[in-house]
């Protein structure tokens, strides 16, 4: 199976592929060479969990080594309990005392083509410096950073920075909009927020600044805003408040520290928030710590996407979500790696970007999303084949579920056909790899992602809290404390409490289905909640019913993800009109701009229906799951536990009107 099997005039077989390739047993070669040898490791973490882990943390440097592996007093979990570390020191610092310290730890690229690398040296140097800009503006161990960024070096800079001081960090993505951007300093109190006057997207500017000034005006515990500056005047001019605002060159500039020493943190102070969505509107800020997240993402990192020194590593995510925490920084430094970041879209200038880069730097290891894959494959192999690809050797995805047609093209244009692909499982709430092959060891079947990581133990269960039997779908749960595990929602442990343990009293509800086949891999089923996962982005319905119903026109709204091709789910709105409002193109787009504004472009919802009346239960619930069926063109089961059948009726009659 060679790459060059299938070009641009003759298309692959998919089906016929599938057939031949259901399951991936390992290249031999490849076992020979893997970090982990062989399965044996499963057992050992099985059998002896605490050890386990507590051997995973001697990767790390420890201040003051731990005094006990565990408390569990669930849903309450402290790991390493006792021990002192830094992030900063362990991702940087410590790789500066060997040879490490000449090798590159971030080679960037903007989308405009400019570059830039960075020793971990020089990462050791902008750590300090950054760190020595936070002290003077009065950050203290404990105070909150919000950093709304493109990404550039500077994003995964401050976030050492304040790691090494101690202050936790709270990223929040640069495609949201001002009021979301609000909304997570207030609910995190940040001090102190950092942007840039702006970034590139497809070759135009992102107005970073523009929206940090109308988010921070209602944010009352901002005391700074710290810029750096991307752009240039010559670019785009941005206003600067005067004692508010600091450009980060001249605060480096003058600041006279050259070295800030780590603090020593205990292993459970917090590292960062994360703010993700629920299902209520209101996102949910996943408190991560030091000790116990750091010893989790290393170890996940180098076994699972078998990590060498030479290796060059590329995780497309941004750094605004989990994926680009874990994965992008504190991962890959914490072990020393090569990582690649890169500022813009796939398809600026042309649609072969992505490989242009793989291309340029021999990026051996590629981390990206399903829904990434499938636009690839929807652009067409012509882009991939003009670029040399052998210097890649394995692959992994995260985010949703991998369909097999998407996970067959990846291995063939993309890896072709020699490179294993690790697809991982996991959550904001996990903070690390949960579910996912160890390449050289289990075989891969596409759309599964096999097993669960050693020492993670899985489980479905139905209704009653039973493990359903082989095949049968349920709900996934992890059985036992993980170290990357969040330890509460930031503000609110109750909620952290209810949202998790309640369900099945002691186990971690994930929100995912499952099923587990006849081998014992789990295959992922999507979201048993409220939750869209649009473009690997999660979005609660209730965010965007929200954001709906604070616009005038609107007296009720119920949104659903319907099935998209392309972006996994599409974000369809049925909207009840207040009266005097007449239903129309105009209105539409409006609504749509204002979910835009309320939360980010990537909330926009693709449709909007109106509805005289959304469909209900007599005890006044949103029947969301008819919604879906009607979006989806399925025959409609039962509907007499409905208020008014006809609702469904005239929806239904309304939507495939409009269809096309
Ligand atoms: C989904 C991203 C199937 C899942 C790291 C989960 C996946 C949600 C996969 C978390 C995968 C992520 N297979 N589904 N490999 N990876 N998901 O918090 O529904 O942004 O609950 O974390 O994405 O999304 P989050």
């Amino acid at each position: 199976m060679a790459a060059s099997q299938g070009s641009s005039d003759t298309p692959v077989n998919i089906d016929a592929l599938l057939q031949e390739t259901r399951r991936f047993e390992p290249p031999l070669d490849f076992v020979a060479n893997a970090n982990v040898r062989d399965a044996t490791v499963y057992q050992r973490a099985h059998d002896d969990p605490e050890g386990f882990w507590a051997d995973a943390a001697s990767r790390l440097d420890w201040f003051k080594p731990w005094d006990r592996v565990l408390e569990w007093n669930a849903p309450w979990a402290k790991w390493f309990v006792g021990g002192q570390l830094n992030a900063s020191y362990n991702c940087v610092d410590r790789h500066t005392k060997t040879w490490r310290r000449n090798k590159a730890a971030l080679i960037w690229e903007g989308e405009p083509g400019d570059t830039r690398v960075l020793t971990y040296r020089d990462l050791y140097r902008e750590v300090n410096r950054f760190a020595s800009v936070l002290l003077d503006l009065g950050v203290r161990r404990g105070d909150v950073v919000a950093f709304y960024m493109p990404m550039i070096p500077e994003l995964a800079i401050g976030l050492l920075a304040c790691a090494r001081i101690g202050a936790p960090h709270t990223v929040i993505f640069g495609g949201f909009s001002a009021e979301a951007l609000r909304d997570r300093i207030n609910d995190s109190k940040a001090t102190l927020c950092v942007t840039a006057d702006g970034g590139w997207r497809r070759g135009n500017v992102i107005a970073l600044k523009d929206v940090t000034d109308a988010a921070v005006a209602q944010c009352p515990s901002i005391e700074h805003v710290l810029v750096f500056q991307r752009l240039g005047p010559d670019v785009r001019e941005v206003a600067m408040e005067e004692g508010r605002d600091i450009w980060l060159h001249e605060a480096a500039e003058s600041t006279t520290r050259r070295v800030v020493e780590p603090e020593h943190m205990e292993s459970e102070d917090p590292l960062y928030i994360m703010y993700t969505s629920g299902t209520t509107g209101k996102p949910k800020g996943q408190m991560h710590t030091t000790g116990g997240y750091l010893t989790g993402v290393s170890l996940t990192h180098e076994w699972i996407f078998d990590l060498k020194e030479d290796d060059v590593y590329w995780c497309t995510a941004d750094i605004g979500w989990v994926t680009g925490h874990s994965y992008i920084v504190y991962g890959p430094l914490a072990n020393g790696a090569t990582v690649v970041m890169y500022e813009g879209a796939p398809d600026f200038p042309d649609k072969d970007r992505f490989w242009a880069l793989v291309e340029k730097y021999g990026v051996s290891i590629l981390y990206t999303a399903p829904t990434s894959i499938r636009t690839f494959m929807r652009w067409g192999p012509r882009y991939v084949e003009k670029r040399d690809l052998s210097s890649l050797r394995l692959l992994g995805t995260v985010g949703e579920p991998i369909n097999p047609e998407a996970w067959i093209w990846y291995n063939e244009f993309i890896g072709g056909g020699r490179c294993p692909i690790v697809d991982t499982w996991w959550q904001t709430e996990t903070g690390m790899i949960m579910i996912s092959p160890l390449p050289g060891v289990v075989a891969t079947k596409p759309g599964s992602a096999t097993l669960p990581f050693p020492g993670v133990e899985a489980d479905i269960l139905d209704e009653a809290g039973q493990s359903v039997p082989t095949n049968a779908g349920g709900n996934l749960v992890i059985k036992r404390p993980w170290p990357a595990m969040s330890r509460t929602i930031w503000g609110d442990p109750e909620r952290y409490a209810a949202t998790y343990w309640k369900r099945y009293p002691g186990l971690y509800l994930t929100g995912d289905g499952a099923r587990r086949d006849d081998e014992g891999y789990f295959w992922l089923l999507g979201r048993v909640d409220d939750v869209l996962n649009v473009s690997g982005h999660r979005i609660g319905t209730m965010e965007v019913e929200s954001a709906l119903v604070s616009h005038p026109a609107v007296a009720e709204a119920a949104v659903i993800g319907a099935s998209d091709a392309v972006t996994g789910q599409a974000i369809i709105a049925f909207v009840t009109p207040r009266g005097g409002y007449t239903p129309n193109d105009a209105l539409t787009a409006e609504l749509k701009e204002h979910v835009v504004r309320s939360i980010g472009a990537l909330a926009r919802p693709k449709k909007i229906y109106y509805t005289a009346e959304l469909p209900k239960t007599r005890s006044a619930k949103i029947m969301r799951r008819l919604l879906r069926d009607i979006a989806e063109g399925r025959v409609l089961g039962d509907t007499s536990t409905l208020l008014d059948p006809n609702v469904v009726a005239q929806i239904k009659d309304q939507y495939e009107g409009n269809e096309g």
